[in-house]
């Protein structure tokens, strides 16, 4: 088991013969967050003809139940894959990840990535030995964190916080709008009033959305505390899947939205600066 990226077992030899080189990745989110990972995949795979794809109709998957966020991520990951037969579909959300990934590989025919906390780089990061995780409310009572704290973290403290208004505070910047300082202090209070939580010195930051607002969490947490998350692991380890692989971009690359209705103006720009230059509904 990876630390912060979970991949397909599939060999890359069976798949680069059919191959079609303007097959795009697809990144799937609940919302904005998975644009940290696009950003890393950008970087990458500079050519890659990429779909950056947002449940928003169900956002935020945080507060919902398990049996409500794996109907969504495998309903609507499998009528993507058959409408825009990606090479690759990576799930840029833990969430998603800790809750959907085995049983959405099991049904569809295409490598998957997963995006799963960065547990074992902070485990190696930590001086004091006491490691934050600030996750959505779903992901951080999932037993894949229990077995990623019990295998790279063992005789470390974890100290976990599932923090919905982090999630909000993201959406808001994306959109233009003024972060609730409010907010971001509340998420770094509630772990530094946990036991031991004054000697947080690392924190995973287990939800993609999270690193959208890691400037305002370092100065919420104060000095001496470093960041730690998947999106530079999860990149590098789409490149090493479609390794060897043309990419053609015939297109400029597109977002698709779920749900109805105008999405936020204040969004084009922002995602235009991801290189999304194309926003649909799906
Ligand atoms: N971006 C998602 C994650 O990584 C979740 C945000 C939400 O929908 O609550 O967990």
């Amino acid at each position: 088991m990876a630390s912060d990226i979970e991949s397909a077992p599939q060999s890359v030899a069976t798949t680069l013969a059919r191959i079609d080189a303007t097959s795009p990745i697809l990144l799937f989110d609940s919302g904005v967050g998975g644009l940290t990972v696009l950003e890393e995949v950008r970087k990458a795979l500079p050519d890659a003809s990429i779909i950056y794809a947002a449940d928003t109709a169900g956002l935020p998957y945080g507060t919902k139940t398990e049996a409500q966020i794996a109907a969504r991520v495998a309903g609507l990951l499998g009528r993507m894959t058959e409408r825009f037969r990606p090479r690759l579909v990576c799930i840029a959300c833990n969430t998603a990840s800790t809750i959907a990934l085995g049983m959405v590989r099991e049904v569809l025919e295409v490598p998957i990535v997963g995006t799963v906390p960065a547990i074992k780089p902070a485990a190696a990061m930590t001086k004091t030995g006491v490691i934050g995780l600030l996750g959505t409310e779903a992901t951080i009572r999932q037993a894949y964190v229990d077995r990623l704290e019990h295998e790279f973290a063992a005789g470390k403290r974890l100290l976990r916080h599932g923090a919905p208004g982090l999630v909000e505070a993201a959406e808001a910047k994306l959109r233009g709008e003024p972060v609730d300082p409010a907010l971001i202090r509340h998420a770094a209070q509630a772990l530094r009033m946990q036991p031991d939580g004054e000697r947080i010195d690392t924190v995973v930051l287990a939800c993609t959305h999270f690193p959208l607002v890691e400037a305002e969490l370092a100065e919420a947490f104060g000095p001496g505390v470093r960041f730690v998350h998947g999106a530079q692991g999860i990149a590098r380890q789409v490149a090493r899947l479609t390794a060897g692989q043309e990419y053609s971009r015939q297109r400029p690359d597109r977002a698709l939205f779920t749900g109805q209705g105008e999405l936020p103006g204040a969004y084009a720009e922002k995602l235009a600066h991801y290189g999304l230059m194309r926003i649909e509904r799906f």
